[in-house]
């Protein structure tokens, strides 16, 4: 008798533990939208596989050492490989991430996804989630049925940067690999190797070790100006990128206008340059009323204003320390608000 009141006042206790540490560790929220993290393959060695073939809950299962970090909740959004990512997926996943953060019950997000487009989406995301709640994205570079898959640890990572208090007010942010890096700055620079992400010119942000996050760098106060709104928008302004190089024709610029494009992101060479064939073809593109921004395919280093090209001269805009991706994903937000290209240009300014 007295054997079973100990035994069941003991699981009581036990109880109570239990749910006042369920209680006190953070909610976080996984929104799936597919990408190696979730790819599957026939071979553990290879590299043929399929992207977004496995669902958020098996990934989840994978690490039971999550549920030790935060209460998490996971939900598939979509299922794509990230190559397919498009402006209706990033409006869905904006909307959604706002209800979500605007809810008490929710501390964070961790958005699961394929590292090929992960930077535009972190940046797109920058730029239109209204929150200081953690929201951290996280891919692999290997499927999960490879041999040392790296998506496990990376979404345990991920977990544990979402769930740090550390983290609120940080921006959106990508954990990739031991590494936490900031949307604006962030950029994958390898192919297939694990360490896929940098930030050539800010370097990461902090570090994941042994399940704590720690920073290096010290807390941004983001300009309130740089958050568009997306409630309500249907679609995005259409924004084309063209590549510069050696010996290239103006008909791929043509071809750009008069196709309901509203703006161009010219990646130009060296400091944004442009060839002398293109000039004429860009300077028709702005009489035409299309903003161009010139960015550069160099992987590092700014776009400068009025430098090697007189930006004031011709109405263009210089992308700073924008890649041309990210340079398109600020210029469809930033034609949600106004076609003024000094306007615009004051935006890009605030990465430099
Ligand atoms: C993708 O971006 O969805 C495929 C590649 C990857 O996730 O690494």
């Amino acid at each position: 008798m007295m054997k079973r009141a100990l035994f069941t006042a003991a699981a009581m206790l036990l109880m109570i533990f239990t749910s006042v540490l369920w209680a006190q560790r953070p909610n976080v929220y996984i929104l799936a939208t597919g990408g190696t993290i979730a790819g599957s393959g026939a071979s553990s060695v290879g590299t043929n596989y399929t992207a977004g073939q496995v669902e958020i809950a098996s990934l989840l299962d994978a690490v039971p050492q999550i549920k030790e970090v935060a209460n998490v909740v996971g939900r598939q959004l979509v299922r794509i490989g990230s190559q397919d990512m498009d402006d209706a997926t990033w409006l869905l996943l904006a909307r959604r991430i706002n209800e979500l953060t605007s809810s008490d019950s929710v501390d964070a997000i961790v958005v699961t996804h394929g590292t090929d487009t992960m930077e535009e989406t972190a940046f797109f995301l920058s730029l239109t989630v209204g929150t200081k709640k953690p929201v951290v994205l996280v891919g692999a570079m290997r499927p999960s049925t490879a041999l040392s898959a790296d998506g496990p640890l990376n979404l345990y990572n991920a977990v544990v940067v979402a769930a740090s208090p550390q983290s609120v007010g940080r921006g959106v942010l990508v954990a990739m690999n031991g590494g936490v890096y900031s949307a604006a700055t962030v950029t994958k620079m390898h192919t297939t190797n694990v360490e896929a992400f940098g930030a050539p010119d800010a370097g990461a942000v902090g570090y994941v070790l042994n399940g704590e996050v720690h920073y290096i760098l010290p807390l941004e106060h983001p300009d309130d100006s740089l958050h568009f709104s997306v409630a309500g928008l249907e679609a995005l302004p259409r924004v084309a990128v063209a590549y510069g190089h050696a010996g290239v024709s103006p008909d791929i610029i043509e071809a750009v206008i008069g196709s309901g494009y509203k703006g161009i992101v010219y990646a130009g060479v060296g400091n944004g340059n442009i060839h002398k064939d293109i000039l004429p073809v860009l300077e028709e593109a702005r009489r035409r009323g299309i903003i161009v921004v010139r960015s550069s395919r160099v992987p590092s280093g700014p776009t400068s204003l009025d430098n090697e090209v007189d930006d004031a001269r011709y109405g263009f805009v210089a992308s700073q320390l924008l890649p041309p991706q990210k340079a398109r994903v600020l210029l469809m937000l930033a034609l949600t608000r106004t076609d003024d290209w000094q306007q615009i240009q004051r935006y890009f300014n605030e990465y430099r």
